[in-house]
């Protein structure tokens, strides 16, 4: 018996299945785009720089992909109820939300950056909320869903410099534990990732600049491609419907 017949699901694995990402203009979140569209999936692109994600748009359409583009800003509720609202317009549903946006202004508690914690706040807490407040009304409403997130191994192990932003991420990872809880009928399905050091432009968002080099040092020197993070993503997505992976990580061989 397939994996569909069992689950009754109207499709598993990767191909027809309509996936928003937020953080979709670079790193991680581009290349997942880029790999779930090469996987047949339609993809739906969130991120505040529009020109790169209609660059990217367009580069999966003239490879035979389907892609839409919404400027999204997730630290406004609104842009993500338009970004989950134009996957059901231009694609019929939405069966996965990667709330993948992020940034990392990290350094020392005792810097005090009021601003740069906030940033992180809105960012990486409210901005993943904002995406299950928009999302879960449409998944129950279809009957399945899936919410992915990019957490970090910054909250696994805790390390100085990193303390809010891992509070940050250990917010997330526990929300989806308790939502997953509350979810036990089938209809929903969380997965946590947490990435080690990746290739990315991440570090572009830290201010403190002896932290912002060492971090672009480590990232050079033992950061992974985003493309494997984009593939573990893609791992749990295809999983048939009655199979939830919950949380993967995944780090660079050499990550101490
Ligand atoms: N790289 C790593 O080593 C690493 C490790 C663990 C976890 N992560 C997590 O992975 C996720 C992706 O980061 P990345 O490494 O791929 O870094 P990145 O290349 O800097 O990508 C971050 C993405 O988030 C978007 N973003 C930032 N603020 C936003 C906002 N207010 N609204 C909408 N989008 C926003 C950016 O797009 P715009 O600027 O165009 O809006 C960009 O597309 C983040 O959550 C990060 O914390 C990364």
């Amino acid at each position: 018996m397939s994996p569909s017949s069992t689950t009754g699901s109207a499709v598993d694995g990767i191909k027809g299945k309509v996936v928003a990402i937020t953080g979709a203009s670079s790193g991680i979140g581009e290349a997942t785009a880029r790999l779930l569209a090469e996987r047949g999936a339609a993809v739906v692109l969130g991120a505040r720089r529009t020109e790169r994600l209609d660059a990217l748009a367009r580069e999966i359409r003239d490879a035979g992909g389907r892609s839409a583009v919404r400027a999204t800003d997730v630290t406004r509720a609104a842009d993500l109820e338009a970004l989950v609202a134009l996957a059901v317009e231009e694609f019929g549903r939405l069966d996965v939300l990667v709330g993948n946006a992020g940034i990392s202004r990290i350094g020392p508690v005792a810097d005090g950056d009021l601003a740069g914690w906030s940033a992180m706040i809105d960012v990486n807490v409210r901005g993943v909320l904002h995406g299950i407040a928009a999302a879960l009304p449409v998944f129950r409403r279809q009957g399945r869903g899936h919410l992915v997130t990019t957490v970090s191994t910054s909250g696994l192990k805790i390390v100085p410099t990193q303390a809010v932003y891992a509070g940050t991420k250990n917010a997330v990872r526990t929300l989806l534990e308790g939502l997953r809880q509350e979810s036990t009928d089938g209809v929903l399905r969380t997965t946590s990732i947490s990435p080690g050091f990746v290739r990315t432009e991440l570090v572009g968002s830290i201010e403190d600049p002896a932290v912002r080099a060492e971090a672009e040092q480590r990232m050079a020197t033992i950061g992974i491609a985003p493309e494997a993070v984009a593939r573990a993503i893609a791992f749990a997505i295809e999983q048939p419907d009655n199979v939830e992976i919950g949380d993967l990580t995944i780090r660079p061989t050499v990550q101490n």
